[in-house]
């Protein structure tokens, strides 16, 4: 049911964790499941994602899917890391099944969360990102 991938970010997830001084946090939650992710970014004077880390309340897709999108925002610009999208990290774990699409979303949401916050702190307006709900 699920790759080897999945299995190798749930059982050694990366980046797990909190930044003590982060340029921006986000935290989502899906209201069905009551899973709560939440993004830690460190981001450098030249809009690059430095560090990453995550604190996932949830199922294991929702950890997986946490430990790979925290790898793939690495060393992007913020710019960069609106590609990161749900799609980006479920075919990075080598897919998921059906039931836990939903799972990947909250990894993405939770990106576009940390960069908006990162955005309001330093007054600045990323090109395609959206307001969180
Ligand atoms: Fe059912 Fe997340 S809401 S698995
Ligand atoms: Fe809720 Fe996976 S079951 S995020």
């Amino acid at each position: 049911m699920y790759s080897e991938k999945v299995m190798d970010h749930f059982t050694n997830p990366r980046n797990m964790g909190e930044l003590e001084n982060p340029s921006g946090v986000g935290t989502v939650g899906n209201a069905k499941c009551g899973d709560i992710m939440r993004i830690y970014l460190d981001i450098d004077e030249n809009h690059v994602i430095q560090d990453c880390k995550f604190k996932t309340f949830g199922c294991g897709a929702a950890v997986a899917t946490s430990s790979m999108a925290t790898e793939l925002v690495k060393g992007k610009t913020i710019e960069e890391a609106l590609t990161v999208t749900n799609k980006a990290v479920m075919e990075a774990l080598d897919g998921l099944p059906p039931v836990k699409v939903h799972c990947s979303l909250l990894a993405e949401e939770a990106i576009h969360a940390a960069l908006w916050d990162y955005a309001k702190k330093n007054n600045i307006v990323i090109e395609g990102l959206k307001e969180p709900k």
